[in-house]
């Protein structure tokens, strides 16, 4: 038998295609309750069994896997988690992502279609997918496993927000954002604008938190949609701009921000930008590949016409922080001042 010279690892490939088991692997020790087992504390691999009423062996099969991917610490035979398994996998903490992870492991996948979109019979984007209970508190959490803290740590930096009364929060969701920055500055009140379920939604599982009643929800369906108000001290995109795919569509769009706000007034944008980072780079490039497949064509967006069409509409004074790869997605952060009226 005459057998291949290989030239490249196939390891690379094998080491990839087993790695895509680990969210159903970590979904499993979610659903059998063992990160809230071990949080705050270190069990043996029998104890932790018995507590759980699994199977020794397997229990401590799966326990390699996690202390493998820093999930989980063993020491002379005792587990406990690792400072991320405890901040993002226990049920009770405020930023856990179970219910992302639950996505990744069950159901569907966002690539099903890839094939027929590649053929170019891409789908119509359906804007239902924001809209259950799951959606917008799954956003609310994600935002907050960073990007929230980001945002405000930006905002702070500006002293115009302290002078702010009234701010815009477009596309906000429940208002994770307009929350953390009223708690900041004890004058605001925001204006949460977003689909008219995600408002419903909104008030229904934001009505007991502090500062409800500094906010008001908005229906609104899409960019052109309605007015906006007026005299906005502050107007926050985050995460929606992308919406703006045509240079036309964006400067109408930031004509009718300019419009809505006082002079003076801060535009923040909040933005998935690129990254350099490779594996982070990775995920972007995923993302994207998923967002367009799923129609909605653009996700990444471009600073450059970002910042003409500022320019264009009335603003100046552009500020912009690079993003902190630490957090889930590289987000840029930039701020720009209404300078005058747009013509
Ligand atoms: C990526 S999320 C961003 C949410 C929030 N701003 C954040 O950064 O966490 C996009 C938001 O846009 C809202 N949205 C989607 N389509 C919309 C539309 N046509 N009009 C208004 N809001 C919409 C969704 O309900 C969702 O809250």
């Amino acid at each position: 038998m005459k057998l291949p010279v290989l030239n490249s690892p196939y390891s690379q490939i094998n080491n990839l295609l087993y790695k895509s088991y680990l969210p159903q692997i970590i979904n499993s020790a979610v659903e059998t309750g063992l990160f809230d087992a071990l949080s705050g504390k270190s069990l043996s691999l029998r104890d932790l069994a018995q507590e759980l009423n699994t199977d020794e062996r397997i229990t401590g099969a799966l326990l390699r896997i996690l202390v493998a991917i820093d999930f989980m610490k063993e020491q002379d035979g005792y587990y406990s988690l690792t400072v991320l398994s405890e901040e993002y996998l226990v049920s009770n903490s405020l930023v856990n992502q179970l219910e992302a992870v639950r996505m990744f492991a069950e159901g569907t996948s966002p690539f099903d279609g890839l094939k027929q979109a590649l053929k170019g019979e891409t789908k119509r984007f359906n804007s239902g997918m924001w809209v259950s209970e799951n959606a917008v508190l799954a956003m609310e959490k994600s935002a907050k496993a960073g990007e929230i803290q980001a945002a405000v740590s930006f905002i702070k930096s500006m002293p115009d927000f302290y002078g702010a009364i009234k701010m815009c929060d477009f596309a906000g969701g429940t208002g994770h954002y307009s929350f953390a920055f009223l708690h900041e500055n004890g004058n605001l009140h925001s204006h949460v604008y977003d689909l008219p379920e995600v408002c419903s939604l909104a008030k229904e599982l934001k009505c007991r938190e502090e500062n409800f009643d500094r906010i008001t929800y908005h229906d609104i369906n899409g960019l052109g949609d309605c007015s906006l108000g007026n005299d906005y001290g502050v107007f926050f995109i985050s995460r929606f701009l992308y919406e703006c795919r045509e240079e036309a569509v964006l400067r109408a769009f930031l004509k009718k921000v300019n419009g809505s706000m006082k002079k003076g007034g801060l535009f923040i944008s909040s933005h998935i930008a690129s990254c350099s980072k490779k594996e982070c780079g990775l995920t972007i490039a995923m993302v994207e590949l998923m967002t367009q497949a799923r129609g909605y064509p653009v996700y990444k967006l471009s600073v450059n016409a970002l910042k003409d069409a500022l320019g264009e509409t009335g603003f100046g004074e552009i500020t912009i922080l690079q993003p902190d790869e630490s957090v889930a997605f590289p987000i840029q952060l930039l701020a720009a001042k209404k300078t005058k009226d747009a013509e």
